[in-house]
């Protein structure tokens, strides 16, 4: 604990460093330095700022342009993208040195869970609604990848997901617009802090705008549509969050929405992004996606999707090259302005100026700082903690968890067990899953009196069953199996969608031959969406979700199985029972036939209930907890007063454990119909056995705000219920008026 403490202190001491903030007159001083720059710049030189490459050391889409270097010398490139290392950046950084303007180079990454240390999936790190580790992992990952010469991540991804088939669920913060805007502004905090020229900050990007999570059946890159009201009130939520946090780029989604592709969209990219949330930053497109236009069918060449994107208030162009190609010609054409090329240039420029890249290109190419810097132990017990907080306990019947450190044999059965690779995830960036620590390690380390046998048990996609027999006979000689299961983490990510939420293989055959054997069976999940685990569920006595844990991942799930952390997790994205039920997610609306099983005619199934297997929010604990009676200060309140609500939690346990204690409204009649709930506070709290702690949250207009029948924002008289429980389901209620 004591070294735990430590880290986290040295670490929040690397906050406070980062932590100048930019003062108005600086901003003034800086937008003079970008006009001064601007004004000598040829208009091909302005074009070619609105450039991003890839280098060839790494791969993020389909196709890199092999002239990237020759476009850096002659000043045709902004940006370049999958370069890292101090010696690497400072080398392509030398050619745009060389170059009439001497306009540095910014260089991004795919930065999304950790950069050479990894931390869990940030659906994983979702699960711990601990928003002090969450912005820890990103300020991690901020410091490692600009000791690696990087100036800008692309993060936070803040796409709300409500269908567990598409791959990218992976890479959010699940379902919830209220937990998922608490999440992104962390992640914003972390990678930026609030000094960009800090040489421990780096630029994060809002991806991936707008609403790119609601791809139609779960299918990537598919078409999203919906109504303006769930756009603002649940998709955009997280994405405003995270500029309102300061972040300085946006990248446009894959998608189109309501038929118009997000890279071409006025009312996303200038209605919304700078006239109603007054982003300054600037607006890059994801792989390609200017190209892409033609695909959709709303460009017919290169030209019109050049002058449709620039012209929506697209300012970077990322990989398709088509900037470079069209924009001097439609400017001579007058079908592009000049002006909106400067406004472009000057968003780009700025964000150069804020990284301190004018006052010296090379601050982040340091080969010292590098060496000194990457997977420092600090940042490996960092991940580890934040490891921990991230597993979800979904059943623990009969208190078989924790297991005893003096248990004889445990059996550890899957090829997920005895794997690295799989432990970092899918957007692992310059992780080295060489250095990851597998489940058998983290056990063994854990245990090292126990007798631990090991067996594959089975592939994760194929069917063979021929390591059956040696599995069964290791679980044979065990007093405790534990059994690794879930995806490989090329199943979820990008371009990784699912028709099916079963487990891959012959997995679920492996778990039911072992169950028969009548062992104590504990199930270790690794996957990158919820499953349809349902047999399991019901079955198998105890159940962890350990999404991917990243770098140690098999020391933060050893600490949980023996007990040495008490999990703490929730799910931040319901569990289907079956695909049928999708989309499914906890603040659904009433209808007008609510299910009711007696009655035929209410909105149902006939074939499954319409309860989930896991819903929004839960997660167990080694402890217990119990709630008391909400209490109000006052049963009414008006728009301008704050109305105050306390709950006694008392652990009822043996053990010192923590507690999400969330907070859900109901507006039971309004102007339009409202979910039946909505996650609108939370307090994560730590309670040793048998201590009780009254929580206290207080609700005021903005809780109770929403936009009404008229798409005005705003509250509604009338009568609200408030929920408070340990997950969106089992809640104690008690009701107010607004008046
Ligand atoms: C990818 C992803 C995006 C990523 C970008 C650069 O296609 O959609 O999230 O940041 O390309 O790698």
């Amino acid at each position: 604990m004591r070294k735990t403490v430590i880290v986290i202190v040295s670490i929040g001491l690397m906050l406070f460093a980062a932590c100048k903030k930019q003062t108005s007159s600086e901003q003034t001083l800086i937008d003079n330095k970008v006009d001064s720059v601007l004004k000598l710049m040829t208009l091909e030189e302005k074009i070619g700022q609105l450039s991003l490459y890839t280098s060839d050391m790494d791969q993020t889409g389909a196709f890199i342009r092999k002239e990237y270097i020759q476009d850096i010398k002659q000043g045709k490139v902004g940006a370049i993208f999958n370069a890292y290392g101090a010696a690497y950046t400072r080398k392509l950084q030398a050619m745009a040195m060389n170059t009439r303007m001497r306009i540095p180079l910014l260089f991004g990454y795919d930065v999304i869970h950790g950069h050479r240390t990894i931390f869990p999936v940030p659906l994983a790190e979702a699960s711990s609604w601990d928003l002090g580790a969450i912005e820890l992992s990103a300020r991690v990952a901020a410091t490692e990848a600009a000791a690696e010469g990087l100036h800008w991540t692309f993060a936070p991804m803040c796409d709300i997901a409500r269908d567990p088939r598409w791959g990218r669920v992976v890479e959010g913060a699940g379902e919830d617009p209220f937990l998922g805007s608490l999440i992104a502004k962390a992640r914003v905090q972390g990678f930026q802090g609030s000094d960009l020229s800090a040489v421990n900050t780096v630029a994060a990007c809002v991806k991936h705008f707008a609403a790119y999570g609601a791809a139609q059946a779960g299918r990537d890159y598919h078409s999203v549509d919906m109504s303006e009201r769930m756009l603002r009130e649940t998709y955009l939520a997280p994405y405003k969050a995270a500029i309102d946090a300061g972040a300085v780029t946006v990248m446009s989604s894959f998608n189109d929405l309501n038929g118009i592709p997000a890279t071409a969209n006025h009312f996303l990219m200038t209605e919304i992004l700078r006239n109603e949330w007054n982003f300054k930053g600037f607006v890059v497109t994801d792989y390609t996606s200017i190209m892409e236009l033609m695909f959709h069918g709303v460009a017919a060449d290169t030209a019109q999707a050049s002058e449709m994107s620039i012209n929506a208030g697209i300012d970077m162009d990322m990989q398709s090259g088509f900037y470079n190609q069209a924009l001097e010609k439609l400017v001579k054409e007058n079908k592009v302005s000049e002006k909106t090329i400067d406004e472009a240039v000057r968003r780009i420029l700025k964000v150069k100026f804020q990284l301190g890249l004018f006052d010296d290109p090379y601050r982040y190419c340091n080969e010292e700082r590098e060496k000194t810097t990457l997977m420092k132990p600090e940042f490996l017990e960092a991940a580890r903690e934040v490891a921990r907080k991230s597993i979800v306990l979904l059943k623990n019947d009969n208190n078989l968890l924790p297991i005893s450190k003096q248990t004889k044999n445990i059996a550890v059965i899957g090829t997920l067990a005895d794997n690295k690779r799989e432990m970092i995830g899918s957007w692992s960036a310059a992780g080295n899953w060489t250095k990851s620590i597998s489940l058998l390690e983290g056990i063994k380390a854990s245990a090292p009196q126990a007798n631990v046998l090991y067996a594959k048990g089975c592939n994760i996609a194929d069917d063979s069953t021929q390591y059956f027999a040696e599995a069964l006979n290791v679980a044979k000689k065990s007093d405790v199996v534990i059994l690794a299961i879930g995806e490989a983490a090329y199943m979820s990510g990008e371009a990784a969608s699912r028709s099916s939420l079963d487990l891959p293989g012959v997995q679920l055959q492996l778990v039911q031959k072992i169950h028969e054997l009548g062992k104590p069976v504990v199930v270790v999940l690794m996957n990158g969406r919820p499953l349809t685990i349902n047999w399991i569920g019901e079955k198998i006595p105890a159940i962890l979700e350990t999404w991917f844990l990243g770098t140690q991942a098999g020391n933060a799930i050893a600490d949980v199985l023996f007990g040495d952390y008490n999990p703490s997790g929730k799910l931040p994205i319901t569990f289907p029972r079956a695909v049928g039920q999708i989309p499914i997610y906890y603040c659904m609306k009433n209808t007008g036939r609510p299910m009711d099983v007696n009655n035929k005619y209410t909105s149902k199934y006939l074939d499954i209930s319409n309860e989930p297997l896991y819903p929004f929010g839960f997660g167990l604990s080694y402890t217990t907890f119990e709630y008391g009676e909400p209490m109000l200060n006052k049963k009414e309140m008006t728009e301008a007063e704050v109305l105050t609500v306390s709950i006694d939690v008392k652990n009822t346990g043996k053990y010192k454990g923590e507690e999400v204690v969330q907070l859900y409204i109901r507006d039971l009649v309004a102007s339009v119909a409202r979910p039946v709930k909505e996650l609108k506070a939370f307090q994560k709290i730590e309670l040793e056995a048998g201590q009780s702690k009254t929580v206290t949250f207080e609700i005021s207009s903005k809780e109770l705000s929403f936009y009404r029948a008229d798409m005005s924002f705003g509250v509604e008289k009338g009568k609200f219920i408030l929920m408070i429980g340990s997950n969106s389901r089992d809640t104690k209620n008690i009701d107010f008026m607004l008046n």
